[in-house]
């Protein structure tokens, strides 16, 4: 049977601390315990000289091998071409993107040179399966340096449709490097069709919904709605219930109803339209003043990367602004909070909240939205409040589901899931648990590495 060999920039459990707050992090490590396999990355280290080699640490059945970057790489690579150019074109945020030659060929790069850092590491009958935006041209990489296994890519973030991608000078380029994967796997069908109508219509290729052949070349392609274990979540939240913190936050609390937030401090996640959402909440029905509080947790990420700067500004501002003109003296509207918790800490805080707002802007999945559902008492749960942009959407039957730009309708979805009665709510988390059982976060995985393993004729990682 054949090796899992998973490569991402981030790798989750290098830090004891555990696992970073991110979507890949949280899910990939899940996945790869329970299949064992090798973990190749970044560090998250960035010093004046890149690593010689990776540096090798077994934990369980997972092998971490990681690399840390030169700062030159961190810059051009991450900071630059990853974020401040790929990430807010494929959030559909072209106003906050930059184009810079150099930072492409950086990217480039710092691709072809983690492909060669990995190469000494694999045998013969690894399967690869590579993750996210940083890495689109790391199979092209490897198959320069004769690496024959095959090699799959999964995208955690949304995928523009053509005309938000022309705007990315090397689009391309990053199409035929794609197009270099035995399989390339989408959060959702939107996101697949995406490009798909990038390879047949931009391009020229052909596509028989399966998979997509451009200038002679095939891959496969398919959408794979990454998961979480549900049940698992429930009984951390319902464990750590008593911990000291929650008991704290629900002594806070009095009575009051809590909407709760968890989002790393992005522009993607519709903090702003929240806050906004929340403030018309409080101006049109002042019989919740006092009655309600929103608790924002928003961890600092890509602090060097000067949108996510003014974002954090603007949030400063605008929690301070509305505060400042709803307070009372034993009432705080909005709690903001930038850190990060522990993670089944952090299931028992989405446990107390009787609303779980989650109103992104665009984002590829949003493992949030799931985790709050899986999170709640089902004797009696709380409501989730979803955007219509978040890949979750598709997937989430019970949820209030509004445009994140249209404040009002947030604000009413809130009121509505604060007066819901307690028998629609039962009835809303079941069946959102029931679809959350049936496509959990081993479902995810296999059914991507059932794909690659078709798609490139062999046998399945053990
Ligand atoms: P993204 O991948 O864009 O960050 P997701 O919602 O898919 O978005 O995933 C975020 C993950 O990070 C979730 O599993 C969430 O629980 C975790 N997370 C977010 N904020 C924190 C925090 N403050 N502390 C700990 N974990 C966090
Ligand atoms: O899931 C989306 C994602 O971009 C991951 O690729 C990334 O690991 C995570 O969010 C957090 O971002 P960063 O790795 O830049 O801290």
């Amino acid at each position: 049977m054949s090796r899992l060999v998973v490569v991402s920039n981030r790798v989750a459990a290098v830090s004891e601390a555990g696992p970073a707050a991110g979507g890949l992090a949280i899910g990939v490590l899940d996945a790869l315990k329970e299949t064992g396999g090798v973990w190749f990355g970044w560090s998250g280290e960035c010093l004046a000289e890149a690593s010689d080699e990776p540096t090798i640490e077994t934990r369980g059945n997972v092998t971490y091998a990681t690399v840390s970057l030169a700062k030159r790489d961190y810059d051009q690579y991450y900071r630059g071409f990853s974020n401040a150019t790929l990430w807010p074109v494929f959030h559909y945020r072209n106003d906050l993107a930059r184009y810079d030659r150099q930072e492409y060929a950086g990217y480039q790069r710092v691709n072809r040179w983690l492909a060669a850092q990995l190469k000494p590491l694999l045998r013969p009958d690894d399967v690869i399966w590579v993750h996210d935006y940083h890495l689109i041209p790391f199979a092209a990489a490897c198959r320069e340096l004769g690496i024959e296994n095959p090699i799959g890519f999964f995208l955690h973030i949304p995928f523009p449709v053509p005309q938000i991608l022309f705007t990315v000078p090397p689009h391309a380029e990053l199409i035929q490097a794609l197009m270099q994967y035995d399989l390339v796997g989408f959060q959702t069908r939107v996101d697949m069709q995406a490009f798909l109508d990038y390879v047949v219509r931009a391009a020229g290729g052909q596509s028989d919904g399966r998979s997509a052949t451009l200038d002679g070349r095939t891959c496969a392609v398919g959408a794979f709605p990454i998961g979480v274990y549900p049940d698992a979540i429930a009984k951390a939240a319902k464990a750590c219930a008593e911990r000291k913190v929650v008991r704290a936050l629900r002594d806070s609390l009095h009575g009051r109803a809590l909407v709760i937030s968890v989002d790393r401090l992005d522009y993607s996640k519709g903090l702003v339209e929240r806050f906004h959402a929340f403030e018309a909440l409080l101006a049109a029905s002042p019989g919740l003043h006092g009655r309600v509080s929103l608790l924002q947790i928003a961890p600092p990420t890509r602090s060097d990367v000067q949108s996510y700067q003014l974002i954090r500004r603007t949030l400063e501002a605008e929690s301070g602004r509305i505060n400042g003109r709803y307070a009372q003296l034993d009432w705080t509207p909005i709690q903001y909070l930038n850190r990060k918790y522990e993670r089944n800490l952090l299931m028992a805080l989405l446990r107390t909240a009787r609303v779980g707002c989650v109103t992104p802007l665009r984002d590829g999945m949003n493992l949030v939205a799931k985790e709050y559902v899986a999170a709640q008492d089902p004797t009696d749960p709380g409501v989730l409040v979803l955007s219509q942009f978040a890949g979750a959407a598709e997937e989430m039957p019970g949820a209030l589901v509004v445009n994140p730009f249209n404040v009002m309708q947030t604000a009413e979805a809130i009121e509505r899931a604060l007066t819901m009665p307690l028998d629609e709510r039962i009835q809303r988390h079941a069946s959102m648990m029931a679809k959350l059982r049936e496509s959990d976060l081993s479902v995810w995985r296999d059914a991507f590495l059932n794909a690659l393993a078709d798609a490139a004729h062999v046998a399945l990682p053990a």
